[in-house]
């Protein structure tokens, strides 16, 4: 057996690589977005909230990384368009990576959610829709033979996983996204090399899962406001830990990093998987319905 080269990536792991990051103006989105172009890679910062995402540029190149940011929401088709468009101008005509990170969840038991709440421009649209359109849209940009990496990553819940009370429309769509990833694998992967994985997040603390602040809120498509985080949320973490296996709530950082090992070379005939962060091994994370205000 040859010894086993020192892995060693000078200009970063992600050196010449584009990553489409949505829903990147702040938390796990901004985080990750960071961490990426900290590895070398051309970060393209994707949010319904045009101002809060060119602030996250910003932060990214004063750090040195290399970053855009285009406003415009996800689950709008010219939206998706122009972040092909500008993501192309920007990284001279490739994409490598896709994160399908924008979400929310907005919580009710089953008897009560409406359908305005299920589907239309909210919880499906967001989580299903947009990521099969914003990758349908890449196509021709991964559907390629140039022999560089591509890798697409949705990121799912827990509760996609295991169920939770209060989270029918959110638990379905980040199941539905498992799906989605598995068949990507299985179409991409044979002739172009693309991979494609879910992380699942379980408890990351972001302002989606503590008690709600000023800034507290979605932007909906039609420009209304969505309050999200709870009373009694991460923030008062010794309640929650206690069937996590680490013990502690994870951070952005936590998070930032599972999808950087995704991505990278050093899982690179890693495909179809789902990762899941901080999970519970079984049943409902037994979060109380939130009344509207959402969750993980
Ligand atoms: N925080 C957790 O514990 C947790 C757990 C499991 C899964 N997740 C998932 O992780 C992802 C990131 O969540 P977060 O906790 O960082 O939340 P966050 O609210 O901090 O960030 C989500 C971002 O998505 C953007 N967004 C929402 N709707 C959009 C739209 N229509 N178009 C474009 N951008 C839009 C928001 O403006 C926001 O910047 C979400 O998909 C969420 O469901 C989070």
């Amino acid at each position: 057996m040859s010894a086993a080269p020192r892995t060693n990536f000078p200009n970063g792991m992600l050196a010449g690589q584009t990553a489409i990051i949505t829903g990147a103006a702040q938390g796990i989105g901004a985080e990750t977005a960071a961490i990426l172009a900290h590895e070398g890679c051309k970060v393209v910062i994707a949010d319904i909230d045009a101002g809060k995402a060119e602030k996250t540029a910003q932060a990214i190149i004063s750090e040195g990384g290399s970053a855009i940011a285009v406003g415009g929401d996800i689950t709008n088709n010219e939206s998706i368009d122009k972040l092909i468009q500008q993501t192309v101008e920007f990284s001279n005509g490739k994409i490598h990576i896709i994160i399908n990170n924008a979400g929310y969840a907005w919580d009710d038991p089953v008897e009560k959610i409406g359908d305005k709440q299920w589907e239309q421009d909210t919880i499906i649209a967001l989580h299903n829709t947009a990521p099969f359109k914003l990758v349908r849209a890449a196509a021709p940009y991964f559907m390629v033979k140039d022999g560089e990496p591509r890798s697409i990553v949705n990121i799912s819940s827990t509760s996609g996983i295991h169920g939770n009370a209060g989270q029918a429309s959110y638990a379905l769509a980040k199941a539905g996204l498992v799906g989605l990833t598995k068949t990507l694998a299985q179409e991409w992967g044979p002739e172009y090399g693309v991979r494609a994985n879910t992380v699942a997040f379980g408890a990351i603390k972001t302002r989606l899962t503590q008690a709600p602040a000023e800034e507290s809120f979605v932007i909906r498509a039609d420009g209304t406001k969505h309050a999200v985080g709870f009373h009694g949320g991460y923030d008062e973490e010794e309640k929650w830990v206690g069937d996590i296996p680490l013990r502690r709530i994870g951070s952005p950082t936590d998070a930032g990093r599972a999808i950087l090992a995704v991505v990278s070379p050093l899982f690179s005939y890693v495909t179809g998987q789902r990762s899941s962060l901080g999970s519970q091994n079984s049943g409902s994370n037994n979060r109380k319905v939130s009344g509207g205000r959402g969750g993980m």
